[in-house]
């Protein structure tokens, strides 16, 4: 569905600004990540996104394009960014169809509620393979034509390049490592593997122009992200524990995509944008799922009411 600009940006950033880029976005067809890219097709660039999902990401695709008159936007369903050899020949075809690969939007992930008891080491695994093995596939995939960017478009910091940004790279992480989360063991541990990566990218190819960074959303509304951590009818009184006593909104995300990507973003590198009002400050007090801590982990109880509801093989 077409979207008002309301809904995916602010008003201060430049039309063109991204003119003649291209974006490049796996979980593409996810509600934070698609607020992401429409926000970039919006202000100029073309756009690649894949997901599993073949009908979901080329619907998607077609939805983007609608954020521009004339706007370029693929949608590659059918890939699994486990699986790196896919995710090397859609790279490449983008660069094909599209000219180039500028930025770099590493969005899948996979997220379920399930305590330690019920995370089978299989379960484990899916979400590692998918968050940490998955963004470094995207990576692998595509530094060469961020390299190949960051070296056509670089800024000292005071003159913007006449062919503006590019070069740059953003994990869609969470803040839910920074202190530890009840039912979310396996997504803790793979978003502290996907914040190093991040850290080293930067570390690595900094040097070479190229910058990479980390956004960590808290709880946005309206996501399936959310829908898959909290029973709906606990948000209203979760949202009033975060300081900024609401949920965040996707365009908080893409507002924050736009400022790393565009040329306020030069010289951010290496480093997190947490866009979460606050709310990971409290954690230690609020598990932030409608799950009572320690009861709901003491009674054996299995989750229930959330998205993503699967029968874990787990027994210990
Ligand atoms: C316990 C579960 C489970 C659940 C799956 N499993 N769901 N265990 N509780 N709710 C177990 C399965 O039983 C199986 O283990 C193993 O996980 C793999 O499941 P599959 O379905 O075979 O795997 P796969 O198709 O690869 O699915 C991956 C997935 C799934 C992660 C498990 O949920 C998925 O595809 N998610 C993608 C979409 C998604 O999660 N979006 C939310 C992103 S939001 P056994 O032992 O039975 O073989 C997000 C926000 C993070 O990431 C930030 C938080 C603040």
């Amino acid at each position: 569905m077409p979207l008002p600009k309301s809904a995916y940006l602010s008003e201060v950033w430049k039309d063109g600004i991204f003119d003649n880029k291209v974006v490049f976005c796996t979980g593409g067809a996810g509600t934070i990540c698609s607020a992401q890219v429409r926000a970039m097709v919006h202000l100029g660039a073309n756009a690649y996104i894949l997901g599993r999902n073949v009908e979901k990401t080329e619907k998607m695709a077609k939805d983007i394009a609608t954020a521009r008159p004339g706007a370029k936007v693929i949608g590659a369903g059918n890939v699994d960014v486990r699986k790196f050899d896919s995710l090397k020949n859609e790279a490449e075809r983008c660069v094909r169809e599209l000219g180039s690969i500028d930025f770099v939007i590493a969005g899948a992930a996979g997220n379920f509620l399930a305590s330690i008891d019920q995370l089978s080491v299989n379960a484990f695994k899916s979400v590692m393979d998918i968050d940490v093995l998955g963004s470094y596939n995207t990576l692998k995939a595509t530094l060469p034509y961020l390299a190949e960017s960051a070296t056509k478009h670089k800024s000292d910091g005071l003159t913007p390049c006449p062919t503006g940004t590019g070069g740059r790279i953003i994990f869609v992480s969470a803040t839910i490592h920074y202190s530890g989360l009840p039912l979310q063991t396996h997504v803790s541990v793979a978003k502290a593997g996907v914040d190093s990566l991040s850290n080293n990218v930067a570390i690595e190819y900094g040097p070479r122009g190229v910058n990479s960074n980390i956004i960590a959303p808290g709880p946005i509304g309206e996501t399936e992200g959310m829908e898959r951590l909290a029973r709906m009818e606990d948000s209203q009184s979760y949202a009033s524990t975060i300081p900024s006593g609401r949920m965040g909104r996707v365009k908080e995300i893409a507002d924050a995509t736009i400022y790393l990507f565009s040329d306020s973003g030069n010289y951010v590198n290496g480093t997190t944008i947490v866009v979460d009002g606050g709310a990971w400050r409290m954690h230690s007090a609020n598990p932030g799922s409608g799950f009572k801590y320690p009861d709901f982990l003491l009674s054996g109880e299995e989750v229930t009411g959330v998205a993503g509801l699967k029968k874990s093989k787990s027994k210990i």
